[in-house]
């Protein structure tokens, strides 16, 4: 199988700082760039900590590009409850080198897309401000995407910011929208499959077998999303979203999909951002999606820490 040509758009944020890891530590894929957006922290402390982990794991190369500050047409809402007021729980890692400020991530993506038409995938694990407002400036990017990977909303799940909606959708739900009626080949992974996905006080004991910054770094981020998973959703570990969407660009056949046509409320009210399935296709619309909605969630979890093993080996204390 070829290398997939790969770029994240990202709010690091605990499980999306496990998804980059998981990037880098996979050789089916290459990590070309990542484009940073508020949604668990703000874009400046995003971006702060996604050079910190590409830091971390000795990938100072990857471009890194920041984003939008603020959602299309909402408020901001940030996520320190869930990710800590840094966005990575309690880990502080060693400063970054300074970069020379990169590309704005609109301008990042736009450049990226067209300069390798179908070779892209993007695994989109934020609210979609970028990826939506890169679209709206640069139609042509839209055929050119190979594929879009993108965690987020709650399709038969119940939401995990309101009752009704999912946090990245939420937080941006008319980028949302934009994204899901663009027309672009969109594998869309939802809480139906990632609250599926979780990660155990065992499981992030066993990476401490290896003494490297690396399971030292999941150990103090996840401590603080597991008391977050514990508090509020009774939730015994924590549920690693992002990471799961990574991983199916080169395993996918870790889910089972369905293709549909998924929309979400942007009318405002009790619904506003909620996503949904025309499972009986009543609105006679084609799907716009590819939706994983069955995960095998245990073999997810031992390729996840197959990979931390394999990427704390080799880079040792
Ligand atoms: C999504 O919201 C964020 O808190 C996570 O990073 C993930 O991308 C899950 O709803
Ligand atoms: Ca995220």
């Amino acid at each position: 199988m070829p290398i997939k040509r790969i770029l994240i758009d990202t709010d690091p944020g605990i499980d999306d700082a496990l998804a980059i890891l998981l990037a880098l530590a996979s050789p089916e894929i290459s990590v070309e760039g990542l484009s940073v957006i508020h949604g668990n922290c703000s874009t400046e402390q995003a971006y702060i900590n996604a050079l910190s982990v590409l830091h971390l794991a000795h990938a100072d190369n990857i471009p890194v590009a920041r984003g939008f500050e603020l959602p299309i047409a909402q408020a901001s809402l940030l996520a320190p409850e869930t990710h800590g007021n840094s966005g990575l729980g309690y880990a502080v890692l060693p400063q970054p080198p300074t970069r020379t400020q990169a590309r704005h991530a609109q301008d990042f993506l736009i450049e990226q897309i067209l300069s390798a038409p179908g070779e892209f995938t993007i695994v989109a694990i934020g609210p979609l401000t970028n990826l939506a407002l890169a679209m709206r400036r640069e139609p042509r990017i839209i055929p050119a995407i190979a594929e879009i990977v993108c965690m987020g909303a709650a399709i038969r799940h119940h939401g995990n910011t309101t009752p009704l909606a999912e946090f990245n959708v939420y937080v941006d739900p008319h980028a949302a929208h934009i994204v899901y009626h663009s027309g672009a080949r969109i594998t869309l992974v939802p809480l139906d499959v990632t609250y599926q996905c979780i990660l155990t006080p065992a499981d992030v004991k066993r990476l401490q077998k290896i003494d490297s910054p690396i399971p030292r770094f999941i150990a103090d981020a996840t401590r603080f999303y597991m008391e977050f998973h514990d508090e509020y959703q009774h939730i015994d570990g924590c549920v690693i979203n992002d990471p799961l969407a990574l991983a199916l660009t080169f395993a996918p056949g870790l889910c089972d999909y369905e293709e549909h046509y998924v929309d979400v409320d942007i009318q405002g009210g009790v619904s506003m951002g909620k996503t949904f399935a025309d499972f009986y296709k009543m609105s006679k619309k084609p799907a716009n999606m590819r939706v994983a909605l069955g995960v095998r969630a245990r073999d997810f979890i031992e390729l996840f820490l197959e990979r931390m093993e394999k990427l704390s080996t080799s880079i040792l204390a």
